[in-house]
């Protein structure tokens, strides 16, 4: 019976709407592609294990006019394994002027040991800096790497750390920011840039004292700076553990949308919320913090899980141009039409990600794309709970469904447009989460959610912990035999680009159903090989009559 309502749930039924009639294209369009990165990235060198970021502390130094900068930055280390290199991420846009490395000294307590360096040398394929020592650290060594060094802004994208400018009242403003996700944080400064790397992060920002600087934290301290009457120097509070990733600031003249918000709930959390944008702006965005209370309320409620943050800020960004909101820990940078418009969506993809992807981060960006796909699936649970889902015209999840119904009955998936590979095998699995939601109810799929948030908190997780979290919570609430496991379901739809074709068969004479299975193929079914062996998970083939 299980593997009856699994499959009936992505299924679509052929009778009533032959996908060939579907513009798959038209509905494809409307869906960014992001996730390409992702698996570009499954190939990335990782930086060797032995070494781990204890914490960060970084000074910035924008020179808005000439998009460049210079930073200050010290990474407090353990070595767990005796090393004489430290290998560490940095782009190509950052050059590093001097380079230190310390150790506590063993004769006085209070005192520090510099350990000799041969050589720091910028690899020229790869976006690596590797610190040759003259002599190994021991393992379970603390130390501390201080670099000093600069860098150019990007100004003709939106990622990393980039410069936009834009004309309000009749002069051209600049706006700085950075944007670090999936890989970029290298872009920014020298770093583990891995998201299985957390650790806190301490920035102090130099800004010109007109303007406002945001970032993951609350300013705790602005100071002056002698001979620059015109800058100031922000500290911001220290954040919580956190992947390079989800650090990101803002440095523009933004104004805040009157009468920000405390949001509290039942959870723990008292988030203040600032909406921030351009002055002339700011109008369009009346209602917004309306609409994050609620959002937020319903993402706590999916989670019941507090927030690390005392603040979010949500930005309209002057000539934002990523093709997705620049999201950080406590920081969200919109395209401003995207933050005036009616929906709910994104706000609610976006404020999920809070929980699933900062709190809670793929352990290897192989994992990024089952991140995506839990943040869309309750991320349209919310909306359709907030506005019935009119925003997707009542067609979620069929639009989504029907793409992915044509494409893969095809003879060849894919075989037009490689990149839309992995934005389908995430739409896939969105279905897919949605498909147990139904089989193993809400009460029992949110108790899995929750169990897996907690578990991971702070840490990286991979597919396999979400999915344990869901088999235990089901077979707690009886609505899986112990000796399944909602892994094995799972694999048989993702590992395959084919949706199967169930028939039920009714027989009234003996009040039975006979269900069978196989591979739904549109186009030429007798040309694809091995079709007949192309099986999903049923009770039957995992043992069971
Ligand atoms: C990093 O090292 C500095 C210098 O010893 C120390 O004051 C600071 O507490 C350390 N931070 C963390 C988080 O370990
Ligand atoms: C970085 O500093 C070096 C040495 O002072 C200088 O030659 C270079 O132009 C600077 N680069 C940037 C991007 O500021
Ligand atoms: C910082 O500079 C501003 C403007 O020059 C001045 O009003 C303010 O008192 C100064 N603050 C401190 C702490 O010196
Ligand atoms: C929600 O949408 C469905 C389908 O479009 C419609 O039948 C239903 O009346 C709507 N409910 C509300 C409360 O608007
Ligand atoms: C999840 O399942 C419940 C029934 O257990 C259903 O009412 C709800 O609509 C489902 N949510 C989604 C987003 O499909
Ligand atoms: C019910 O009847 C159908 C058709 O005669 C038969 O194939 C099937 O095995 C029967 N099922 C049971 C459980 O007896």
């Amino acid at each position: 019976m299980f593997a009856l309502a699994l499959a009936a749930c992505l299924c679509l039924c052929v009778h009533s709407l032959p996908p060939d009639k579907v513009n798959a294209n038209h509905i494809i369009r409307t869906r960014s592609i992001d996730l390409t990165d992702a698996q570009l990235l499954k190939t990335e060198s990782r930086l060797k294990l032995g070494l781990y970021p204890d914490a960060y502390l970084l000074d910035i130094e924008p020179y808005l006019e000439d998009g460049v900068f210079k930073g200050y930055l010290r990474i407090n280390v353990t070595f767990g394994d005796s090393l004489d290199e430290i290998t560490l991420h940095s782009a190509s846009n950052l050059n590093i002027l001097r380079t230190e490395v310390t150790v506590p000294s063993a004769s006085d307590p209070m005192g520090y040991e510099t350990i000799p360096i041969a050589q720091v040398v910028k690899d020229l394929r790869k976006p690596l800096l590797s610190i040759q020592l003259e002599k190994a650290i021991p393992s379970k060594t603390t130390a501390w790497i201080n670099i000093m060094y600069n860098g150019s802004m990007d100004v003709s994208n939106s990622y990393g750390i980039f410069k936009r400018t834009y004309t309000e009242k009749e002069e051209e403003r600049i706006v700085v920011a950075a944007h670090l996700r999936p890989n970029f944080a290298r872009r920014l400064f020298p770093c583990f840039d891995q998201p299985f790397y957390k650790a806190p992060l301490q920035l102090t920002i130099v800004r010109p004292r007109n303007m406002v600087a945001l970032s993951n934290t609350e300013v705790v301290k602005t100071e002056n700076i002698t001979g620059e009457p015109g800058a100031v120097r922000d500290h911001f509070q220290v954040t919580p553990l956190m992947s390079t990733f989800s650090f990101g600031f803002v440095i523009a003249d933004l104004e805040q949308l009157p009468d920000a918000r405390i949001y509290n709930d039942k959870h723990g959390n008292s988030i203040t919320i600032r909406v921030w944008a351009r002055p002339e702006y700011l109008q369009a965005l009346e209602g917004l913090y309306e609409k994050l209370l609620w959002v937020l309320g319903e993402a706590a409620d999916v989670w019941e899980m507090q927030l690390p943050l005392s603040k979010l800020d949500i930005v309209a960004l002057p000539n934002y141009q990523g093709v997705k909101p620049a999201d950080s820990w406590g920081l969200i940078m919109f395209k401003e039409s995207d933050l005036s418009n009616k929906g709910y969506l994104q706000l609610a993809q976006e404020i999920m990600y809070q929980w699933c992807g900062a709190l809670v981060s793929p352990f290897w960006w192989s994992d990024a794309y089952i991140n995506k796909a839990l943040v869309n699936y309750l991320a349209a649970e919310i909306t359709f709970k907030i506005n019935n889902g009119s925003e997707m015209e009542g067609k979620w999840p069929m639009t989504v469904l029907y793409s992915i119904y044509y494409e893969f009955s095809k003879r060849f998936p894919h075989s037009r447009i490689t990149g839309m590979k992995q934005e389908t095998a995430s739409t896939k699995i969105e279905l897919i989460f949605r498909m147990l939601n139904f089989t193993l109810g809400e009460a029992t799929f949110k108790k899995g959610m929750r169990a897996f948030i907690k578990a991971t908190k702070f840490k990286g997780f991979s597919n396999h912990d979400i999915w344990h979290a869901l088999t235990d919570s089901a077979i707690a609430d009886g609505k899986l035999p112990h000796n399944y496991k909602i892994q094995n379901i799972a694999d048989s739809w993702i590992d395959k680009d084919r949706v199967p074709l169930v028939t039920a068969e009714r027989n009234y004479d003996n009040n039975t159903v006979t269900l069978t299975q196989k591979l739904y193929l549109r186009e030429r079914p007798h040309d694809v090989h091995d079709a007949e062996l192309q099986t999903w998970w049923g009770a039957h083939s995992a043992g069971e009559g």
